[in-house]
């Protein structure tokens, strides 16, 4: 099995920290989205999508990526970031509009993973910041877990 993490992460680098995990988890090379290229996904079976969440969906540069990328085959996506509040699926669904483009790609998507991340935004930068510290310890040992979980799968093109 081969990963391939893709990302951006502006504000604070907090889904930089999740995304470093995950790749030494998964042995996946990591990329940021400047430095992707299409062509390059054809040598992986697995490819990981994250960002901070911006106004509801993920960074606009990694949703232009995967506007731009051709109809592939035989490839599994996994979507992860890091966001001021909490995903609620039937009403802040911040997944979807990537979730959706992969799939109309032809990605498989394997698996979603979100957690909190420090926020200065707008108000919340009169009090310094919303989720200060975070992602902590605890969210990077989730996102490993959660890696692991995609490694172990089961699936063939994950053994
Ligand atoms: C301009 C801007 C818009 C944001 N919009 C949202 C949002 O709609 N929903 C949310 O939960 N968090 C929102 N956030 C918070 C970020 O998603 C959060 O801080 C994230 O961890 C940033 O990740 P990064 O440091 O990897 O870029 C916003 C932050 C900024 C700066």
């Amino acid at each position: 099995m081969k990963a391939l993490i893709i990302y951006i992460s502006v504000h604070h680098g907090n889904t930089e920290k999740v995304a470093k995990v995950m790749a030494n988890t998964l042995d996946a090379t990591l990329l940021q989205v400047k430095q992707a290229n299409a062509s390059m996904l054809e040598q992986y079976d697995l490819i990981g999508f994250g960002s901070g969440i911006y106004f509801g969906k993920h960074h606009e540069s990694l949703l232009d990526f995967v506007d731009k990328l051709p109809v592939l085959r035989n490839k599994k996506a996994f979507i992860f970031s890091t966001s001021g509040l909490r995903r609620i699926r039937l009403v802040h669904n911040f997944d979807k509009p990537l979730k959706e483009k992969l799939q109309r790609k032809g990605f498989d998507i394997i698996g979603e993973f979100s957690c909190r991340g420090l926020d200065t935004y707008r108000a919340t930068k009169l009090v310094g910041g919303i989720n200060k510290g975070r992602p902590n310890a605890k969210d990077l040992k989730q996102a490993e877990d959660f890696a692991r979980s995609l490694k172990n799968s089961g699936d063939s093109y994950l053994n």
